[in-house]
C-alpha cells in the first residue's frame, strides 16, 4: 500500500448546491489549496502550507495554479457508440435504425466489445472523466466487456444490458422473459463487485413491450440498490410514436411508471418534450434526468429546460450520450449546457456547469456520498486541469479577475488537452 499523497494546486468543491444556495456558499475555492489522499480516499482538504506542515511525509505533487477538482461524472453515455460518434444528417429514429443498430449489432462478438470497451475509456480518462452510466447492448458479452475493462481499471461506473423486444432488428431482440434473466444474471456478476453499479437498462418505451418494462420493473423492484436507467421524452416524433404504440398511457412518462420503473435511482436520459403531468412526477417520485446538450443539438431534438426543472427541485446531471452526443469531453459538453441555456434566455454560471458535472451528476446516479466532492472520506477519483492549455485560452484567462473568470474559457473552448492529470481511487494514472 503507498503512504499519503498530498496534491497541491487551486482547489474548487461545492459544499452546496449552486443552482439553490448563494455561490459564497456552494462553491469553495483555494488559490492555494491542498488535498491529502490516503488509502484511496480524500482525508483533509485545506490550504497546501497547512496541510504540508501536518503532513510532512505525503509524497508532494505541485500542480501550481492548475485546478484540481472531483473526476467529471458522465451521468448517460453508450459505450458501444464509440465508433460512430460524429455520423451525419439523421434525426433519432433513423440515426438509431442507419447507424446505431448496425453498430451495435457487432457487440455479440466479446474481443470487439472488449476492444471497444477498451478504447472508450482511454478516451474518457483522457478527458479527466472518471465514472460514467452506461448503456451497454443487448448482448450480455457487452456488459461482461464493460464491467471487466472498469474493474482492470478501478473505476466507478454503473452500466447494464440494453433491452430490446421489439422495433429493432433481428439479431438486436430479446424477449421479456430472456431480458429479465440475462440482466439478473449480470446483476448476479457485476453489481456490487468492487466500485461496480447494475443498471437495469429498457432503451426506451418504443423498443420495449410493456410486458418486457413489466418484467423489467419487477427485476428492478428485486434489486432496487440498482439503478434503472432509459431514454424519455427526447424528440416529438418519438412522443408520438409513443402515443401511437400505448394508447392507454397518459404520456410517455406512464409507459415507465405502470410497469414500476419510476423513483428514486431512476435515471431518465434527454426529458425535453415533457407535460406538466410528467415534470410534477419526475420530480415527486425522486427520479434523476440526465441532460445530454450536445447530443440534443447533434440531433437536433431541443432545448432542455435547465433553469424550470432545477427551479422546481428537480435532480438534473449532465451527460455526453455518446455517440448521439458528439463529444467525449465533458468541457465540450457544458459549453453546450451553457449555449442551450442561453438560447433560452437562462446562461448557466460557471459554478453551477461544474456542479453538474460533478456533484450534480453523482448525486443522479445515488453516489453523491462517494464521489463528485473533494472533501474528507470522498473517494479520490480527481481531475486536474490546466487553464491555459491553448494560446487562445491563455490569453483570455490572463486577463481574469476571479476563479470564474479564470475558469470560464476552459469551459467553453477547452478539451483533452486541458486535463493535466487524473487520480483514480486515490492514485495517478501514468
Ligand atoms: N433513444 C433510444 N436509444 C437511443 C440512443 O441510443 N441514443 C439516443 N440519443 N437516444 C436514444
Ligand atoms: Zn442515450
Amino acid at each position: 500500500m503507498t503512504g499519503p499523497a498530498l496534491l497541491i494546486g487551486q482547489t474548487l468543491d461545492f459544499p452546496a448546491d449552486p443552482f439553490h444556495a448563494p455561490l459564497p456558499e456552494a462553491a469553495r475555492h483555494d488559490s492555494r489549496g491542498a488535498v491529502l489522499v490516503e488509502n484511496g480516499r480524500v482525508a483533509a482538504t485545506g490550504p497546501a502550507d497547512a496541510l504540508r506542515t501536518a503532513h510532512p511525509r505525503a509524497s508532494l505533487h505541485d500542480y501550481g495554479d492548475r485546478l484540481i477538482l472531483p473526476g467529471f461524472v458522465d451521468a448517460h453515455v453508450h459505450y458501444p457508440q464509440t465508433a460512430m460518434i460524429a455520423s451525419w444528417g439523421k434525426r433519432l429514429i433513423d440515426w438509431l435504425n442507419d447507424y446505431t443498430f448496425p453498430e451495435e449489432m457487432r457487440f455479440g462478438d466479446p474481443d470487439y466489445a472488449a476492444r471497444t470497451a477498451a478504447r472508450y475509456f482511454d478516451l474518457v480518462l483522457a478527458n479527466g472523466t472518471t465514472t460514467v452510466c452506461s448503456y451497454c447492448t443487448i448482448h450480455p458479452e457487452s456488459v461482461d466487456a464493460f464491467f471487466a475493462e472498469a474493474a482492470r481499471r478501478g473505476l466507478r461506473v454503473a452500466g447494464g444490458k440494453t433491452c430490446m423486444d421489439r422495433n429493432a432488428p433481428d439479431g438486436l431482440r430479446d424477449t421479456a422473459q430472456s431480458a429479465h434473466d440475462e440482466s439478473a444474471a449480470l446483476i448476479a456478476r457485476w453489481h456490487g463487485r468492487g466500485r461496480l453499479t447494475y443498471a437495469v437498462t429498457p432503451r426506451f418505451s418504443p423498443t420495449s413491450s410493456h410486458a418486457q418494462l413489466e418484467a423489467l420493473g419487477a427485476l428492478w423492484a428485486a434489486h432496487p440498490d440498482c439503478l434503472m436507467q432509459t431514454h424519455l421524452a427526447e424528440q416529438l416524433d418519438e412522443v408520438d410514436w409513443v402515443a401511437r404504440l400505448y394508447p392507454e398511457a397518459r404520456d410517455y412518462l406512464d409507459t415507465y411508471e405502470r410497469a414500476g420503473l419510476v423513483g428514486p435511482g431512476a435515471v431518465f436520459g434527454h426529458a425535453i418534450h415533457l407535460t406538466d403531468r410528467e415534470r410534477a412526477r419526475l420530480a415527486e417520485s425522486g427520479s434523476a434526468i440526465a441532460h445530454c446538450p450536445t447530443s440534443n443539438t447533434f440531433i437536433g431534438s431541443g432545448l432542455f429546460d435547465m433553469a424550470g426543472l432545477t427551479a422546481a427541485g428537480h435532480r438534473v446531471g449532465l451527460a455526453t450520450d455518446t455517440g448521439g452526443g458528439s463529444s467525449f469531453s465533458m468541457l465540450r459538453t457544458m459549453a453546450a449546457a451553457y449555449e442551450i441555456g442561453q438560447l433560452r434566455g437562462t446562461p448557466l454560471h460557471p459554478a453551477q456547469l461544474i456542479w453538474l458535472a460533478t456533484a450534480g451528476a453523482a448525486a443522479t446516479l445515488r453516489m453523491g456520498d462517494r464521489i463528485g466532492r473533494l472533501a474528507p472520506g470522498m473517494e479520490a477519483d480527481l481531475v486536474v486541469l490546466d487553464l491555459a492549455s491553448t494560446p487562445a485560452i491563455a490569453q483570455r484567462a490572463a486577463r481574469a479577475g476571479d476563479i470564474w473568470e479564470a475558469l470560464f474559457p476552459t469551459i467553453m473552448m477547452g478539451d483533452d488537452r486541458a486535463v493535466a492529470a487524473v487520480w483514480i481511487g486515490g492514485a495517478p494514472l501514468s
